[in-house]
């Protein structure tokens, strides 16, 4: 309820003291009527605002005090204020217990949870489109019958190279092309870590542990020691196969192959076996497909095609008939070069990703950046 501030004529301490006195009993009594969070504003307002009591009691006191009751006069002043001010306190005080005390006034039942309110939504990831790419890839070779085998990415010299047929001094066991381990000189160099720069060495850890017949897909991370730019990342992504059994033969290779590409990237594609060279493959061939952005032209309409600079068309994978050599680090195992033959091939995930989603720069497969990876949820 509303006060009205009577105008002060005695300005003696006495008749400061009833003036206050009787302003406060107002006050408690106009508290004890909150009962809610609308009445305490109202209440606020009333006695706190710009225009409410107190400041009708600054005037109404202070403004017609004479020179020497000033002092005093102030002094009550605040002291009345400050008594109105601890009321608006205690009265929030009580509210904010009065509502604990509804809800039952011990905290498990102030923190338990409305369990018909929505939840809240998180987005959901998507997979990134090298994951998705190895993926699909890894499928089409399931399909076939192969398993999935992986390996570890930090890897001995003698699972990257030595039993992979790699001579002593061949350039990738340079610091040029591999990351090494530091502080591995101690060790034979057969023992040395590095971080492995194919996914070959797998082929070698499954012959160990699977005799023959063997049919294996390896997705895996690879390093190199190359600096990032459109088309290079020191990480990068391999998919690895591996065949062996009796009588493989380099028809076998080319069927599968052939088979695989029109099931990855549509049927019209053409596949093209070029010779090459890998000291753990003999003999070894680069595959080609045939543009699948230009069906294999060269040209898009008046413009050459840039995807296989105009070819026609565009290198794929490394691959080849196992070398014998590679089976004798193995032989126990049952892969007695004279009774077992096997291909085996390496494809850039990445790359191969790149000319799938036509993606002009590598890197940004790695800069985490969602608006670009968003395009594939
Ligand atoms: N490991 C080879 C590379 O990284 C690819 C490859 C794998 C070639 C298997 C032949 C057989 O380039």
């Amino acid at each position: 309820m509303a006060y009205t501030v009577p105008k002060l004529t005695d300005y003696s301490e006495r008749a400061l003291e009833r003036a206050a006195t009787e302003c406060l009993s107002a006050c408690l009594t106009d508290a004890n009527s909150v009962r809610n969070s609308a009445d305490l504003k109202v209440f606020r307002d009333r006695w706190l605002s710009r225009k409410g009591t107190v400041a009708q009691i600054k005037s109404a006191w202070l403004e017609d005090a004479p020179k020497d009751a000033r002092k005093l006069v102030g002094f009550w002043f605040n002291a009345t204020k400050d008594r109105i001010q601890q009321c608006l306190k205690e009265t929030e005080d009580r509210l904010v217990q009065e509502v604990e005390a509804a809800l039952g006034g011990n905290l498990p039942d102030r923190e338990s949870v409305d369990i018909s309110l929505p939840g809240v939504r998180r987005p959901i990831g998507a997979e990134h489109p090298v994951i998705k790419t190895t993926n699909e890839m890894v499928r089409v070779f399931q399909k076939l019958g192969y398993s999935v085998a992986d390996g570890p990415v930090v890897e001995t010299d003698y699972y990257n190279f030595e039993a992979l047929n790699f001579p002593p001094n061949h350039p990738a066991r340079d610091t040029q092309d591999t990351l090494f381990i530091a502080g591995q000189q101690g060790k034979p160099q057969r023992e040395r870590l590095l971080l492995r720069t194919h996914t070959s060495p797998v082929q070698i850890r499954t012959m160990e542990k699977m005799r023959p017949p063997i049919r294996i897909v390896i997705p895996g991370t690879v390093h190199r020691n190359d600096p990032p730019d459109a088309s290079h990342s020191p990480m990068f992504h391999q998919i690895e196969g591996l065949a062996v059994d009796t009588n493989i033969t380099f028809g076998d290779l080319k069927g599968t192959l052939d088979h695989a590409m029109k099931e990855f990237f549509g049927s019209s594609v053409k596949t093209s076996f070029r010779p090459s060279f890998f000291p753990f493959t003999e003999p070894s061939a680069e595959m080609f497909v045939s543009c699948f952005i230009c069906g294999g032209s060269g040209r898009r309409g008046e413009e050459p095609c840039r995807p296989c600079k105009q070819t026609g068309w565009i290198e794929i994978l490394g691959c080849g008939m196992v070398d014998p050599n590679v089976f004798e680090f193995v032989k126990d195992n049952g892969y007695d070069p004279r009774k077992v033959s096997g291909f085996a091939f390496g494809m850039g995930a990445d790359r191969i990703a790149l000319l799938k989603y036509g993606v002009d720069d590598l890197q940004l497969f790695f800069q985490g950046d969602v608006r670009f990876l968003g395009q594939w949820a």
